[in-house]
């Protein structure tokens, strides 16, 4: 069985006796992305700085296609590992032409880097730019010029830390699925950090959710987003909606009707959570609202608190009549009631997560 491109086992990183990156493992095959997935602060660009070579772990161990990169004593210098590197303040070096920029990390005769250059550059639109100096192109074409120039050496493994965050959005959801069209090509595999769910979704063939140091969940976009490991991780994605409630033979009592809480105690709380555009909306005719079936359980009423349209949607809030409860939900067309409209809403029960409650 071929070994995993990257490996890394068990690396932890501490600064000042706090531990920043606690004990992150995670392998991605040839060719693939993982994106690793977390807020501000939570160890991204220490993980990946480590990979690099650029810093020490303090434990674990780093295998790129099955051999020994470092561990605690062992150590492969950065240039020597065939990491190509990507950062959110990459920059062309200006002195120099926009085709010697990408041919600059690459040995051998003048006209094979030249040769290598313009394949790259060709491949980002920009060949007719080789001669130009970095200041005579856009924002966005410098970013090409350093997709290419870190591509160029051909790395097996290609770590970009919020390559796309200094973009405008229109521009970067271009040069993503360009970057990620040429990564494939190439066959390198990537590690992308980034704290945009979107940008996650959208490049990952894996994400790596990650938060104070730790990886918590790990999985293909699809069951990351659909099989959440627990509340945060639904939050992370969404707006979510929590409903609280005590569980009594393995089921807890919500205005929408039962929910099970299947290994959940007697006694114990649990926390239903959904997000709002799993929440349907129906009209009061008299105080009575729709039937209840087997997907949307029982409707119950709620009072429209705010509404606001956001384009392709409306977002709307309601204070539950029991309960007093505060829920979203999104409407996915131009509908905007007025505040103090009493509306009936259901929620897809199939959308919901139970998790045992915290704190
Ligand atoms: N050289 C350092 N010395 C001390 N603390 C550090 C050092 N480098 C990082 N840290 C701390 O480690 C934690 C993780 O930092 P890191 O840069 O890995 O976060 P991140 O997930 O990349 O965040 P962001 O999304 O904001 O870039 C932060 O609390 C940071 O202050
Ligand atoms: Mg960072």
């Amino acid at each position: 069985m071929t070994p995993p491109r990257l490996e890394i086992r068990d690396l932890v990183r501490r600064f000042d006796g706090r531990t920043v990156v606690d004990h992150v493992s995670l392998s991605i095959a040839p060719g693939h992305v993982t994106c690793l997935l977390g807020p501000s602060g939570c160890g991204k660009s220490t993980t990946l700085r480590m990979i690099s070579g650029v810093e020490m772990q303090d434990a674990g161990t780093i295998h790129v296609d099955g051999e020994l990169v470092c561990d605690t004593v062992f150590r492969v210098p950065p240039e020597r590992r065939s990491i190509g590197m990507m950062f959110q303040d990459f920059a062309l070096f200006p002195h120099l032409s926009v085709g010697e920029n990408v041919g600059f990390g690459l040995s051998g005769p003048g006209s094979e880097r030249r040769a290598r250059a313009k394949t790259l550059l060709d491949r980002v639109g920009l060949a007719h730019f080789i001669d130009e100096y970095p200041h005579q192109l856009s924002g966005g074409e410098q970013q090409r010029v350093a997709l290419a120039r870190a591509l160029a050496p051909r790395p097996r493994i290609m770590l970009m830390d919020e390559p796309f965050s200094g973009l405008d959005n229109r521009l970067r959801d271009g040069i993503r699925d360009e970057t990620l069209d040429l990564l494939k090509e190439e066959g390198t595999s990537v590690l992308l950090v980034t704290h945009e769910p979107e940008e996650a979704m959208r490049m990952a063939d894996e994400i790596a959710l990650m938060r104070d140091g730790r990886i918590v969940q790990q999985g293909a976009p699809y069951n990351i987003y659909n099989a959440p490991a627990d509340k945060e991780a639904v939050a992370f994605f969404s707006d979510v909606n929590v409903l609280r409630g005590q569980v009594k033979g393995a089921l807890t009592e919500t205005p929408f009707g039962q929910f099970l809480a299947p290994g959940v105690p007697d006694g114990a709380e649990v926390e239903i959570v959904f997000r709002p555009q799993h929440v349907g909306i129906d009209f009061d005719r008299d105080g009575r609202g729709p039937n209840p079936t087997a997907m949307a359980g029982t409707p119950a009423r709620g009072i429209v608190q705010r509404a606001r349209f956001i384009g392709s949607e409306s977002l709307v809030e309601f204070r539950m009549e029991h309960g007093g409860q505060v829920l979203k939900a999104t409407v996915p067309n131009v509908f905007l009631p007025q505040p103090g409209r009493p509306l009936w809403l259901t929620i897809r029960r199939d959308r919901c997560f139970v998790f045992p409650a915290q704190g």
